[in-house]
C-alpha cells in the first residue's frame, strides 16, 4: 500500500503569491503635515533607516493610521497592510499548505490514445507577512494587539534574527526564508484597556520602538479640520475648541476625538452653516455628532450631555468673538 504522505513529500510545492494585496501609497494632498507631525515622522524614520520597526501606541483617533501611511510612503515601497483580528493563527500571517492541486491532461488529438497525466502539487498560500518579508515590502500591522499574541510570536524571528520561520507551518518546500533587507513594519495599537485588545508578550514590544502619541495639538488639529471639510479657518478654530473643552468633561480625557471635529465641520459645510451659538443647524450638528462621547456624563442618573455641549459651544463662541475683536487684523500689521 502506497503511503499518501510518502507521494507527497516527492512532490513539488507551489507557492501562490498575492502580489495583488500590495499598495504603493502616495502623499496625500490632504495630509496635514505640521510641525508636530514632523517631528514625530522625523523619528519614526531614523528608527526604520537604520533597520527597527516602530510602533505609534496611543488612543482612538490620534492620527496613529494616518502617520503609519504617512512614513510608508516615505519609505518609497510597496505597502502591506493587515489588520489585527483575534481570530487570527500565525497562518494568517505567514500562509499556509492550502491543499493540492490536481491537474489532468487528456490529448484530445489521438483519439485512439488516451493519454491522461495527473499532477498533485502542494500548494502553499503566502500570506501578506510572507510576501513582504520576502519581497521587502512595508508591513502595516495596524492595531495588532487585537491579533492574540500567540499568533504574532512569528513576528520575533523576523525582526530579531531577520528570519521568517515556516516550519510547523510548511510540510513542504524551505522552513526557513530569510527577510529582505528592505523589510520594514510599522505598527499601531491602542491601549490596553481598550475592549478587544489583547495584552502583548515583552519580547514582541523589545524588539519594537515605541512612540507614544496623543492627541495633536491645537493647530494640528484646526489644519486637519479645514483640510477634511473645507471650513474657514474661523469656524475650525471654534470646532476645535469645543472639542477640546469637552475632552476636559468626564471621566474619559480622549474623548471626543479629532474625527468628530472633522464630522461636524463636513456636515457644516455640506449644508452651508457656520459655526455660532445663534446657528440652530450648527447646534444640532454638534449634540447629535457628540452624543456617544458625553452621554457618559450623568448627573443624578440623568444624562449632562445636551446641557453641557449647548453650555461649551457658549463659552468657546463668546471666548473666540472677543478674541477675534481683539487681535489686530494682519492688514493692520
Ligand atoms: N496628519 C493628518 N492629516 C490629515 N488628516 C489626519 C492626520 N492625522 C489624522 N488625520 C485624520 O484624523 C482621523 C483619525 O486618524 P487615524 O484614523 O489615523 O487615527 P488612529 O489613531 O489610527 O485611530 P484608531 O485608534 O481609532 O484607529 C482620520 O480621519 C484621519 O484622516
Ligand atoms: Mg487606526
Amino acid at each position: 500500500m502506497i503511503n499518501p504522505d510518502s507521494q507527497i513529500e516527492a512532490l513539488d510545492s507551489e507557492i501562490i503569491k498575492s502580489d495583488q494585496d500590495n499598495v504603493l501609497p502616495e502623499a496625500s494632498d490632504q495630509f496635514v503635515n505640521t510641525l508636530y507631525v514632523k517631528e514625530l515622522s522625523e523619528r519614526a524614520m531614523a528608527y526604520l533607516a537604520v533597520g527597527y520597526s516602530v510602533h505609534f501606541a496611543g488612543p482612538a483617533g490620534t492620527g496613529k493610521t494616518t502617520l503609519a501611511f504617512h512614513i510608508a510612503a516615505r519609505l518609497s515601497r510597496p505597502v502591506i497592510l493587515v489588520h489585527g483580528d483575534d481570530e487570527f493563527g500565525s497562518s494568517d500571517l505567514v500562509g499556509r499548505d492550502a491543499g493540492y492541486k490536481k491537474s489532468k491532461l487528456v490529448d484530445n488529438f489521438i483519439h485512439s490514445v488516451v493519454r491522461t497525466e495527473e499532477e498533485m502539487r502542494s500548494l502553499w498560500v503566502d500570506n501578506r507577512l510572507t510576501t513582504a518579508c520576502r519581497d521587502g515590502y512595508t508591513l502595516i500591522y495596524d492595531e495588532f494587539t487585537r491579533s492574540r499574541p500567540e499568533a504574532n510570536n512569528v513576528l520575533l524571528s523576523i525582526l530579531e534574527e531577520k528570519i521568517l520561520n515556516l516550519p510547523s507551518l510548511r510540510r513542504t518546500g524551505e522552513g526557513y526564508m530569510e527577510v529582505h533587507p528592505d523589510f520594514r513594519a510599522i505598527f499601531t495599537s491602542n491601549p490596553e484597556e481598550y475592549a478587544g485588545v489583547h495584552k502583548t508578550q515583552d519580547a514582541l514590544m523589545d524588539r519594537l520602538i515605541t512612540i507614544n502619541v496623543n492627541h495633536y495639538d491645537r493647530e494640528t488639529e484646526i489644519q486637519i479640520t479645514m483640510a477634511k471639510s473645507g471650513v474657514p479657518r474661523k469656524d475650525a478654530e471654534i470646532i476645535v475648541d469645543i472639542i477640546r473643552e469637552l475632552r476636559q468633561v468626564g471621566v474619559n480625557n480622549h474623548r471626543p476625538t479629532i474625527r468628530a471635529c472633522i464630522a461636524i465641520s463636513r456636515v457644516l459645510q455640506h449644508l452651508g452653516a457656520t459655526a455660532s451659538e445663534t446657528d440652530k443647524t450648527f447646534q444640532w450638528i454638534c449634540r447629535d455628532v457628540l452624543n456617544t462621547d458625553t452621554v457618559k456624563v450623568t448627573r443624578g442618573g440623568e444624562s449632562l450631555m445636551k446641557q453641557k455641549v449647548d453650555e461649551i459651544i457658549k463659552k468657546v463662541c463668546r471666548q473666540n468673538k472677543s478674541v477675534r475683536k481683539t487681535a489686530p487684523k494682519l492688514a493692520d500689521l
